[in-house]
């Protein structure tokens, strides 16, 4: 059983231990992109929350996605999960790591934890990961292309870190492992500790006791995923009218050869595409609300009626579900995907939603009653706070 003491319940970090008492536009300003920043006891009691069968159970469970590095002598292998207790049960004392993404969805500390960075905006906040490790444990000297947040659960780890450019990898290693590692600072993180480091920014995590680290993870795509992405949008909104006709087509010896004038004319063709502003901004929208494809809803069993939800709606108000994304950009809002058109009087309720990722209990009127009733049966949101 998920070993979780219950007794002292989680509480989502305040801002001002989060970042050491600094404020987020001190923290953008100064470090984001920049530098690493160490932050001590900012994430109190999170060794309460989860321990190292509680996380390997959560790698067990077939949503999770999950992953087991262990270190030899001198190779690394990576297993993927989901895993089997019995595996998990066998392993030895020292040198592995079980690491599951998604955690944000697995618990609802991990979805509090998670929104309490939501000092950055939804957008660029990605997951939250969470790795165990008996002493020796880690995965060894390596970078990310993202920001990252290393929050110190239950344990101790010794966190190394580099400034180093030089970012060449170890070949035909099953793991990203950097080839040279030059330690320029290093700490000794305690439960509830942080560490801030930039993207690209060397690092090795060696735990010293049975330890677990919290990594809140940013999302940013690359040009070439932004681009093959939205070739695949444009695909499916894209009508051009015209079929290649050539009435002045002439006799040739070389049939083989690609006519010069119907080159001319299929390029004519490929240069009609065309698309606007609105559309990028759209794609964009639905890009990054679009859930990550292991991502499955669960919508209510025997979902209460429309009357039945609008009175649990005044009295608790809504919560989001961890799974879904919610975003908006100016009256067009995007949930999971999906666009959506508001006025000004559901904007200003589906901002707060968004914003908040809750709304208080109130009398909504039918048309957001209605909207957020559809979002229920989907699984997007439950009432409650
Ligand atoms: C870990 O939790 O062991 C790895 C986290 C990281 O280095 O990004
Ligand atoms: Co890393």
């Amino acid at each position: 059983m998920t070993k979780r003491n219950r007794a002292v319940t989680f509480s989502a970090p305040e801002m001002k231990t989060l970042l050491g008492g600094m404020s987020p536009q001190r923290f953008f300003r100064e470090y984001w992109h920049k530098k690493p920043l160490l932050v001590r006891n900012a994430v109190p009691h999170l060794d309460r929350v989860l321990d190292g069968q509680g996380l390997l159970q959560l790698a067990c469970r077939e949503e999770a996605e999950s992953r087991m590095v262990r270190q030899t002598r001198d190779n690394w292998q990576v297993r993927h999960g989901p895993f089997e207790p019995d595996e998990l049960a066998t392993l030895p004392k020292r040198n592995w790591s079980v690491l599951v993404s998604g955690v944000n969805m697995l618990i609802p500390e991990g979805d509090a934890l998670l929104n309490a960075f939501s000092f950055a905006p939804y957008a660029r906040l990605d997951d939250l990961m969470v790795s165990y490790a008996p002493p020796g444990g880690g995965v060894g000297p390596h970078f990310d292309s993202y920001d990252v947040f290393l929050i110190q659960g239950l344990g101790r780890r010794r966190w190394e870190i580099s400034g180093q450019d030089d970012l060449e990898l170890i070949d035909n290693c099953p793991l990203r492992i950097l080839k040279r590692f030059r330690v320029d600072q290093s700490w000794e993180l305690e439960p509830g500790d942080l560490l801030y480091l930039p993207p690209k920014y060397a690092h090795n995590g060696v735990a010293l006791t049975d330890c677990m680290t919290w990594s809140i993870g940013f999302r940013a795509p690359t040009a070439q995923e932004m681009a093959t992405e939205f070739l695949v949008y444009l695909q499916d909104t894209l009508c051009l009218d015209g079929i290649y006709a050539d009435p002045d087509l002439t006799y040739s010896r070389q049939a083989g050869r690609i006519p010069p004038a119907m080159l001319r004319g299929l390029k004519d063709m490929i240069g009609k595409i065309r698309w606007t502003d609105a559309d990028m901004e759209d794609f964009i929208g639905r890009y990054l609300s679009e859930p990550k494809p292991q991502v499955f809803f669960e919508p209510p069993a025997r979902p209460a009626g429309h009357a039945t939800f609008h009175r649990r709606l005044l009295a608790k108000g809504a919560r989001l579900d961890a799974r879904s994304r919610m975003l908006y950009q100016g009256h067009a809002f995007y949930m999971n995907g999906e666009r959506l058109e508001a006025d000004r009087d559901l904007a200003s309720s589906l901002r707060q939603l968004a914003d908040q990722r809750v709304l208080p209990p109130g009398p909504y009127d039918d048309m957001l009653s209605g909207l957020l009733y559809d979002w229920y049966r989907a699984g997007y949101l439950t009432t409650g706070n």
